[in-house]
């Protein structure tokens, strides 16, 4: 998606997200942050969206969250404010391509349903090495095409529709393991029906 595309997509989204694309992913937020809560230290979450996730984070772990969308970072900050998250210290409307952080900021990077989203998810992926502190992990769930079955059909005759989706049906995960400093710790399917995916890279220590 361009980054137009991704504003107007997700202004839309914003007042309707939590009860439908995001009620269907919580097995796997639940997930990724139970192993972030393990290790604990500070975390930047890209594209943290409506701040699904903040509530599940204990009180012993430091949250960053950034989104480019102004729409659904509000839905985030109401839910700090609503609910006194004070591990959540900071939220930021940014673009995650271009990362406002020093080099090795962050224990752990996570990345929650975004990386299909953003444009140059390589450059992404970069930043996140960038700023993630050397033996950090990078905690990714995410949809991943198939190469083959009745799904994988579906994937590519939806791909020419990412700008009205909000996210590309087709995206390979190839695209995010293509940082050289990260390489693959743990990976295993998640709910609903083993269509996403849970991903932890390491970073070279
Ligand atoms: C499908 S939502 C996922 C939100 C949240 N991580 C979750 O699990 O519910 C994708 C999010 O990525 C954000 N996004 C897309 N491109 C971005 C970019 N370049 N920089 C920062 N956020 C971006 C969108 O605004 C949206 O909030």
């Amino acid at each position: 998606m361009d980054i137009e595309a991704v504003g107007v997509s997700y202004a839309r989204w914003a007042p309707i997200y939590d009860r439908t694309f995001g009620a269907v992913t919580n097995v796997g937020r639940r997930r990724a942050v139970a192993h972030i809560n393990a290790r604990g230290g500070s975390v930047l979450e890209v594209g943290v969206g409506t701040g699904l996730s903040l509530a599940h984070y204990d009180a012993g772990v430091q949250v960053t969250g950034i989104d480019f969308s102004e729409e659904m970072l509000a839905k985030a900050k109401a839910k700090v404010a609503t609910l006194g998250l004070s591990q959540v210290v900071a939220l930021r409307q940014m673009d995650a391509r271009y990362l406002d952080f020093p080099d090795a900021s962050f224990d752990t990077v996570a990345a929650m349903h975004v990386l299909s989203v953003v444009p140059e998810p390589e450059r992404v992926m970069s930043e996140i090495a960038r700023v993630l502190k050397p033996g950090g992990r990078v905690v990714i769930t995410n949809h991943f095409k198939r190469d083959t079955g009745p799904l994988a059909t579906v994937e590519r005759v939806a791909a020419p529709l990412a700008n009205v989706l909000g996210w590309h049906s087709d995206f390979g995960i190839e695209r995010v393991l293509s940082e050289p400093s990260l390489s693959v710790e743990l990976k295993s399917k998640l709910p609903p029906m083993g269509m996403m995916t849970f991903l932890v890279l390491t970073k070279d220590g």
